[in-house]
């Protein structure tokens, strides 16, 4: 069973998905992940992403991050890696690599994804879909607390990468139409970890 999460960066995905896999029980999904260590692979090789996805090996387990075989899980998450990702995300090829992958680890277990178009094109049929949202400086002011970076900062790259992810050809990042949307500005993490999984104990209720 797959519960999909969706949403702009600085929503809360990553902290909501992996609070409520734990939760019930489930393996927790970063796809985002996955296209950060394609991006890392393309700026140290020196080539172009649509290249490198269809070979490169990334294993997720245990909340580490492995691309082909050495632990990337900190170095994925700098920033040049981010607007990296975020380029490659952008690449039709790139993104059917990723998909091939996420589809196949979803086809057995139960799953916690999050993402941008995990309720849209990797899982259309999850049992649950959230979408969850924020706004762009409750976004950025939060990424920032995580990061140490200035908020200023953050918001100028956050509408770039808001944009590009928004308005790319493939895949945009969108709500599936009978997604949950929620939106997080005024919540508490834990108040948005409660409602989720009491949104997907009712879906697996309705199975
Ligand atoms: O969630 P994140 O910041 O780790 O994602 C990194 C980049 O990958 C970001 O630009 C959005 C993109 N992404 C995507 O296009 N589709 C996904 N399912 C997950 C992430």
């Amino acid at each position: 069973m797959v519960i999909a999460i969706d949403g702009p960066a600085g929503a809360g995905k990553s902290s909501v998905a992996r609070a409520v896999a734990e939760e019930l029980g489930f393996t927790f999904l970063d796809s985002g992940a996955m296209y950060r260590s394609v991006g890392l692979a393309a700026m140290r090789g020196g080539r172009p992403p649509a290249e490198i996805a269809p070979r490169v090996r990334i294993e997720l387990s245990g909340g580490r991050v492995e691309l082909n075989g050495e632990d990337v899980t900190e170095s994925i998450r700098a920033p040049r890696v981010s607007e990296a990702a975020s380029r490659a995300a952008a690449d039709p090829p790139v993104r059917q690599a990723m998909v091939a992958m996420q589809r196949r680890l979803l086809s057995e277990g139960d799953w916690v994804a999050e993402g941008r178009d995990i309720g849209t094109v990797v899982a259309p049929d999850a049992a649950l879909k959230v979408f969850l949202t924020a706004s762009a400086p409750e976004r950025a002011r939060r990424r920032a607390a995580e990061s140490g970076a200035a908020v200023e900062m953050v918001l100028t790259e956050q509408a770039i990468r808001d944009q590009r992810d928004r308005t790319r050809a493939h895949s945009p990042l969108e709500p599936a139409p009978e997604a949950v949307v929620l939106d997080t500005t005024n919540m508490t993490l834990d108040e948005v970890v409660r409602r989720v999984a009491e949104l997907a104990r009712e879906a697996i209720k309705g199975l």
